[in-house]
């Protein structure tokens, strides 16, 4: 059987407000299925809204102490990187063994990692990363963060709209027709786009921005407005199809060319994005203080710094009577979907990983080779690898 002789561990979330976990009791019942033995933490799923007694019914081991998890795991699934454990007095690393595998999203490349990712690599931990995925489509049912990237971008245009003063939708009444809102969204890619869907489905008048002109013409079939940006299609796209981070010269072109749109509305969802690039900032102040006094801004793309100039990460601010959302993490406020999407991401994920009960690092597997971070005591991660100067 696949998983026959492996013990798996799932601990509790231990990021402040991270409400997901890495398994569902029925992914859980699949890795019994095929031979493993599951460790789940003692109400590890609780956030979730998954209970100790629906995992054990699925056939896990409910464990009351993580470092009793850790110890006996040979492969660790986790949502968010290693974080010191506050309740145990250790970091998570502290708590690994050498040869034991991770998997997990670790933004290795982030300087906030940096420091963890060193302790990983001399630990000896095999760690894979899910946001190494590509974005082929052997990989799709296990990519991670386009199903985290669809959950915030349906969730940041609900947040938008109840921060709104005002209906989204058109409105018949008796004392006359209430005109919809307008929602802009900058960035038609995965979250952009749901973004859109949403917005359109809550009846708002939409409108889409985006300089790629393949992600223009989604936008467009979901009935959104598209903004010309005036940017070259030349200059916009890079390899493979996607977005290349643009020249200083070409940010302002853009922030010209988008003002008026951006201004007029009352939503902007903004998710603007160049993968493992800072976010390009598109809206400036000078925009948020021309907009109307009530309009809400919501930053998808904080985690790489956001597309507005005076967003702050993890916190919702008012500027110009604007508000602007800066929330980190947006999929954990959808825990129930945000999780049974991601157990079955990681569990397709590992299916590709582990055959014959023998975890198989093949790095002629582009899926694995991208997404391996460091294994026997060397970083091999090359995003990281140039983040620390060490190529
Ligand atoms: P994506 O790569 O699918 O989409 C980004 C889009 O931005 C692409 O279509 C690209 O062409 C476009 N873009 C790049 N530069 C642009 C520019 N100058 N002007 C207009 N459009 C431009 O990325 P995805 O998966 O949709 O993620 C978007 C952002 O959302 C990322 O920053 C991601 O980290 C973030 N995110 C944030 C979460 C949170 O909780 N805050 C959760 C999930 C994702």
């Amino acid at each position: 059987m696949q998983f026959q002789g492996l013990i798996f561990g799932v601990p509790k979330e231990i990021m402040p407000g991270e409400r997901r976990v890495a398994a569902t009791p029925e992914s859980v019942k699949k890795f019994v299925d095929g031979g493993a033995q599951v460790l789940v933490e003692a109400g590890g799923g609780l956030g979730s809204f998954f209970s100790d007694a629906e995992y054990e019914a699925a056939g896990a081991t409910v464990v009351a102490n993580v470092e009793e998890l850790f110890q006996k795991s040979h492969v660790i699934l986790k949502v968010k990187e290693p974080l010191f454990n506050n309740e145990v007095g250790k970091h998570e690393v502290d708590m690994m063994q050498p040869g034991q595998v991770l998997i997990t999203f670790l933004h290795p490349a982030a300087p906030a990692n940096h420091e963890m990712i060193k302790n990983l690599t001399a630990k000896g931990v095999t760690a894979l990363t899910l946001d190494g995925i590509p974005r082929i489509s052997r990989a799709q049912a296990m990519d991670a963060l386009t199903s985290m990237s669809t959950v915030a971008g349906y969730k940041a245009a609900l947040m938008a709209a109840n921060r709104l003063p005002k209906f989204v939708p058109m409105i018949g009444t008796a004392v006359g027709m209430i005109p919809p809102a307008t929602v802009t969204v900058i960035g038609a890619g995965v979250a952009g786009l749901q973004a859109i869907a949403t917005a359109k489905r809550l009846g708002a008048v939409v409108n889409a921005i985006d300089i790629r002109p393949e992600a223009a013409e989604h936008a467009k079939s979901l009935g959104a407005k598209i903004v010309e940006t005036g940017i070259p299609a030349e200059i916009a796209i890079g390899e493979g199809g996607y977005a290349k981070s643009l020249p200083q010269e070409w940010v302002l072109k853009e922030q010209e060319a988008i003002f008026d749109t951006v201004v007029k509305s009352d939503v902007v969802i903004a998710t603007a994005l160049v993968p493992g690039r800072m976010a390009p900032i598109l809206i400036t102040e000078e925009m948020v203080k021309a907009m109307r006094p009530g309009s809400a801004i919501v930053d998808v793309s904080i985690d790489q710094g956001g597309n507005c100039e005076l967003t702050v990460g993890g916190k919702v601010i008012e500027k110009y009577g604007v508000s602007i959302d800066g929330t980190k993490n947006i999929p954990g406020m959808v825990p129930s979907s945000s999780t049974t999407m991601f157990a079955k991401n990681i569990f397709n994920y590992v299916s590709n990983l582990i055959k014959d009960g023998k975890v198989n690092i093949d790095l002629d597997d582009e899926i694995i080779a991208s997404s391996l971070v460091c294994k026997d005591g060397e970083l091999v991660h090359a995003g990281t690898r140039e983040a620390l100067g060490l190529n």
